[in-house]
């Protein structure tokens, strides 16, 4: 490689004129990984491969960051040392992939950097290569990367480099692994399941594919393997599980993605105590292997009913208390119309929360209105007098019930929402947890587990106008519950369970029917009249008929795993090739239109040029 001297020329000829000096790998063989070189290596010959972070010129001295997924390495080319690598040095670029050999010896003193694991050493080049050259990349390839999220999945490939994300899909790994190896050592089988098939009712809209071979005819992706992991215990397999791919047509959010992966399980001949102690198991390994961890257990329970009354939701964060009360009765005939006509009144109490200010309050009220509220009532309490727009309208009686009911003492806040259950839950669960971030209540490095149970067996869709089952229709009754199921849906409780880790929904299972006459009965209450339920589940209630054991499971949502202990914000950030809100890939443009012959071959057209997909019609 001859010295190459740069002139004024656009970064792509720049490129393309270094690219004359790639070299091929040839037998160079790595040593190390940028992360492995200690001062017990000093004065070893190594050969290390990456990509450049950095280059310095400095001194004389020229200083490569060099990069791979373990992490960074100094390299330095020294006139003295090799002068022929380093007049060749001046070629390389931000993110040229590079091979080099040389002498491992200490930083000279004070240039040691504690924060990097090589921090000690660095590595003098004896000979170099160019293996390629790289564009400049539209974005800077470390941690402290501003560039806008659409970017970063636009260029995928070069997030993936930053050293978080590449950390990310490690413990994602580790992971996977650990509920490998636990599943392994205790007799699962791993079966896969077709992606293929028919649609499964778990209360998302489903992705369809139309079939060439059966024109007119879709396929369905799955949104769970519930139907076949349940027929796997029907055909003898006794445990299973699979690390499985889930797709579902839903409205995305922070910790939705519309394909996303379940660490999905089912257990023969057991009732729920089986599965709860086999998932705890699995979770302590989960924490112990990829974070090191000890969790203790066994992991608390919280009826579904407690969940709902005092955090407003079935997926409590009990790292900090802020519970809210249920004051309907104290404020019945209040002269405060909102709260005497309500369906519902809750309270939530803020300790000390009276020094807020009407700016912060207001902040609040537009944040509770995201969930449709239309506002937010509160009350300060001072020693000697209530502030409030809505003090004046409470009577003695009603504010000693207050007093009561929410421990309020001098310098609280209390907030309230007043109406139709749902909301009001809704609208308080999300104002505890804004609170519980904003005024720090929530302790850091801390790992709550929570069991949420009793959930009910079914809830009524307003959509749909009808009862709807709570966790999936093949859920089973609790025993007290099975009478009632037909004649007082409300009241009936379901056999399932639901893992929550700081208030995020990870996991959720049930004890399933098993017997035909049960899940007949389970169709009938959602509905189905028999020649519907056996026009969609025929298959599936025949396989009951047949010799099916009692069985129940569970599925981890693995992405949400993942997202938790990274302490990502987004499972995107976790999931190595995810969609954006619109469940678009950015990177390849999925989904994107098809010719017209492909269309023609699915006997499918189009309505109009743009039509969305729920438009697409069959011919
Ligand atoms: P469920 O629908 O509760 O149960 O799903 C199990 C877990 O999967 C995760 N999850 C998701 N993660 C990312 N994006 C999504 N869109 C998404 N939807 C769900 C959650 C959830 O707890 N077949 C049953 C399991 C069973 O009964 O065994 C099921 O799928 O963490």
């Amino acid at each position: 490689m001859s010295q190459f001297v740069e002139t004024e020329k656009s970064v792509v000829d720049v490129q393309k004129e270094h690219a004359r000096f790639i070299k091929p790998l040839g037998d160079w063989r790595r040593s190390h990984h940028c992360n492995n070189l200690t001062i017990a290596n000093n004065g070893e010959t190594v050969c290390l491969m990456g990509w450049v972070q950095y280059r310095r010129d400095h001194g004389g001295l020229i200083f490569v960051d060099l990069r791979d997924r373990e992490g960074l390495t100094q390299v330095v080319f020294s006139p003295e040392v090799a002068p022929e690598a380093h007049g060749e040095a001046h070629v390389i670029r931000s993110e040229y992939v590079i091979a080099i050999k040389g002498r491992v010896r200490p930083r000279p003193e004070g240039m040691a950097n504690p924060n990097l694991h090589t921090g000690e050493i660095e590595v003098v080049v004896l000979e170099w290569k160019l293996l390629n050259t790289a564009k400049t990349p539209p974005f800077l390839v470390e941690d402290r990367t501003d560039c806008a999220e659409g970017l970063r999945m636009q260029y995928r490939y070069l997030d993936l480099r930053r050293p978080n994300m590449a950390k990310n899909l490690r413990t994602r790994h580790a992971i996977v692994q650990a509920c490998r190896n636990y599943l392994n050592e205790l007799d699962f089988l791993e079966v896969e399941t077709p992606v293929l098939t028919k649609s499964t009712p778990e209360g998302a809209r489903d992705f369809l594919v139309p079939s060439r071979m059966n024109p007119g005819e879709f396929y369905a992706l799955p949104q769970s393997p519930q139907q076949f992991k349940q027929m796997l215990m029907m055909s003898g397999v006794d445990r299973y599980y699979q690390v499985a791919r889930c797709f579902r047509d839903e409205d995305l959010r922070a910790d939705r993605q519309p394909e996303f992966t379940q660490v999905d399980i089912e257990m023969s001949f057991v009732d729920e105590e089986q599965v709860m102690a086999m998932a705890e198991g699995l979770m302590a390994r989960v924490f112990k292997e990829s974070l090191g961890v000890e969790i203790s257990l066994p992991i608390p329970r919280m009826p579904y009913e407690e969940a709902m009354r005092d955090y407003g939701c079935d997926k409590p964060d009990t790292r900090f208390d802020l519970k809210l009360k249920d004051v309907t009765d104290i404020v019945r005939g209040s002269a405060f119309k909102l709260f005497a006509s309500a369906q519902l009144v809750k309270a939530m109490r803020v300790p000390a929360g009276g020094t807020m200010t009407r700016k912060e309050i207001d902040e609040l009220t537009e944040y509770v209105k995201g969930f449709g509220a239309m506002g937010l009532a509160w009350i300060k309490i001072h020693e000697t007098e209530w502030q409030s727009p809505i003090a004046k309208f409470l009577s003695e009686e009603e504010r000693a019930g207050l007093v009561e009911a929410c421990g309020l003492v001098p310098g609280d806040i209390v907030f309230f929402q007043a109406g139709e259950p749902g909301l009001v839950n809704n609208a308080l669960a999300g104002l505890r947890v804004k609170l519980g971030h904003k005024l720090g209540l929530i302790p850091e490095n801390t790992w709550n587990l929570l069991w949420v149970t009793d959930f009910p067996l079914f809830e009524y869709s307003e959509e749909e106008q009808r009862w709807v089952a709570c966790h999936h229709p093949f859920t089973a009754a609790q025993d007290e519950s099975y009478g009632i199921m037909l004649s007082d849906p409300a009241k009936a409780k379901a056999r399932a369970y639901d893992m929550v880790l700081n208030g995020n929904e990870i996991g959720g299972g049930s004890i399933r029917i098993h017997n035909p006459n049960d899940q007949t009965r389970m169709f009938e209450g959602l509905g189905f009249t028999e020649e519907s339920a056996k026009a969609q589940f025929g298959y599936f209630i025949q396989a009951l008929d047949y010799g099916t054991p009692p069985h129940g499971g569970i599925a981890f949502g693995l992405d949400r795993v993942a997202m938790l202990l990274t302490g990502a914000t987004s499972i995107r950030d976790v999931i190595a090739f995810p969609k954006n809100q619109k469940a678009c890939c950015l990177l390849t443009e999925a989904p994107s239109a098809v010719d017209n012959k492909q269309l023609r071959e699915l006997g499918i057209r189009l309505r109009e040029k743009a039509a969305a997909p729920a438009e697409t019609s069959a011919e």
